[in-house]
């Protein structure tokens, strides 16, 4: 059986896969920083290298414009036995991190990952921006296939694999749309999407996630006199902006933190019997959650009539990101800002239309305009909600790999995350996703201390390994 002798290849060189993961994790590959450009090509080139040394076929294939250039796409693939005729896999991935801030949070230096042993609950781990999302997840994927290539001389062992690993997927993806058009014949020639960038139920409780929320992505400035004031001098006879802006926000939401702007919930499905039972049944633990985070058991609040679990699988959201006016600075300073603004993003699922909610929220906004000020908006992106098919014979041959590899059936569940090119490949060429991820809820993603444990790690590395020999069997 080769997928034995992978799993023993995984564990036999497990500490330079380990040495290999943390070199990609000290290239700080921040995509959205344009300070970092050189970094982030260098984090795609350094992934390119690795699959060119298990076999595969590698490009780096440039995006965006001559004056607007976007990050690099790597771009691999495997050609597969000659009588293979499973599905040809499409798995995507993104090397590019956020940003390290707030810097003065971390334990350690971002970029410079160090291994800490197991404390309490919390297993051997690497810590470094990245670490989980996503360069350790696709590390896991590279390790399985570097296995499958050292011990069978066969790239991809002998699976039709094309590999896509993006810099923008933190920023939006917003090259990656073009790209997908321009290459659709390629792309269209796989069958199925593979990518691991999701969480697991818990330690130890591996899973497949089946659904992934969509996000619109606003900010609306409003503009009040044109210039800052003395509050002392015009407070209390003219708008403030933020005055008007904040008593504005606070109407988003109804008293059953139902999000109040007309047709935002077109396209939300009622939830079944049947899978409310099924969410029941994986005995998520919200006092548990909510302790990680250091909240108290009644601080489990959202919409009304939804539970924990189903406030963040099935039902879409209305978040402050962020507000921006006024002074910050240390110390008081008496002024009326001329402007202010939010950073505002809404989380959909099933038929919600990113771009029909957007257009309903600037509606929302102009309705409400305070007197003698104005609003401007800037869309920063999003997409669809994705929703896999469950029953599908490459779905059903992750399931099987999970098993064989960890020892217990995946977990099925969804997450309120959001991983816009399954929505894209979907609508563009009509694609379904796997989603096989192994992170935790505790691993810090987007925050300071990030981490990946080496439990999961392994299981994932091993999961995508029995994978291969699953694809060949669906030949
Ligand atoms: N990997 C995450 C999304 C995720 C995390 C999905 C955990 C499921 C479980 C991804 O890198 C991410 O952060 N996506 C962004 C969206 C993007 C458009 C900026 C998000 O969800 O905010
Ligand atoms: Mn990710
Ligand atoms: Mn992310």
């Amino acid at each position: 059986m080769s997928t034995s002798q992978v799993l023993e290849w995984l564990m036999t060189h497990e500490e330079e896969s380990i040495d290999r993961f943390m070199d990609w994790l000290r290239i700080p590959s921040v995509g959205t920083d344009p300070k970092h450009d050189p970094d982030t090509r260098k984090a795609a080139q350094w992934a390119l290298e690795h699959l060119e040394e298990s076999g595969f076929s590698v490009e780096l294939m440039e995006t965006g414009t001559t004056e607007n250039p976007g990050q690099p796409i790597v771009l691999a693939t495997s050609e597969g036995d000659a009588d293979y005729n499973g599905p040809h896999v499409l798995f995507y991935g993104h090397y590019d991190v956020q940003p390290a801030d707030p810097i003065e949070l971390w334990e350690s230096a971002p970029f410079e990952p160090i291994r800490k042993p197991a404390e309490g609950a919390i297993g051997e781990r690497v810590v470094a921006r990245g670490a989980c999302d996503d360069k350790g997840q696709v590390m896991m994927f590279l390790e399985a296939m570097r296995g499958w290539y050292k011990t069978t001389g066969k790239p991809g062992g002998g699976v039709k694999f094309t590999v896509l690993l993006e810099g923008e997927e933190e920023s939006g993806s917003v090259n990656l749309e073009n790209f997908v058009e321009q290459h659709k014949d390629m792309l269209s020639k796989t069958d199925v999407c593979l990518i691991s960038d999701t969480g697991m139920l818990g330690r130890g409780k591996p899973a497949i996630t089946y659904g992934v929320r969509g996000l619109t992505y606003i900010e609306a400035t409003l503009t009040g006199p044109d210039q800052d004031l003395h509050s002392g001098l015009w407070g209390g006879k003219v708008p403030n902006p933020i005055n008007e802006l904040t008593k504005v926000l606070a109407q988003l939401w109804d008293e059953d933190r139902k999000v109040t702007i007309p047709g935002f919930y077109d396209g939300v499905r009622e939830l079944t019997d049947a899978e409310r039972a099924q969410w029941d049944a994986l005995g998520v633990n919200p006092a548990e959650a909510l302790k990680g985070i250091g909240l108290s058991e009644d601080a489990n609040i959202g919409e009304k009539g939804f539970s924990f679990i189903e406030r963040e699988w099935a039902r879409p959201t209305c978040d402050i990101n962020g507000i921006i006016g006024g002074y910050t600075g240390p110390g008081a300073k008496t002024v009326i800002p001329s402007q202010a603004s939010v950073k505002l993003s809404f989380r959909l699922v099933d038929d919600q239309d990113s771009d029909k909610i957007a257009e309903a929220v600037y509606e929302w906004f102009r309705e409400r305009t305070p007197p003698g000020c104005t609003w401007s908006f800037e869309n920063h992106g999003g997409g669809a909600p994705a929703t896999c098919a469950t029953e599908s014979a490459p779905l059903q041959a992750a399931s099987r790999a999970i098993k064989s590899a960890c020892g217990v059936d995946p977990a099925m569940i969804k997450s309120g995350g959001s991983i816009p090119v399954a929505g894209l490949l979907k609508t563009t060429i009509g694609l379904e996703t796997i989603f096989m991820g192994f992170g935790l809820e505790d691993d810090r993603v987007h925050s300071p201390n990030e981490k990946f444990e080496l439990d999961c790690f392994r299981m994932g590395a091993r999961s995508h390994a029995a994978l291969v020999e699953e694809l060949s069997a669906l030949s």
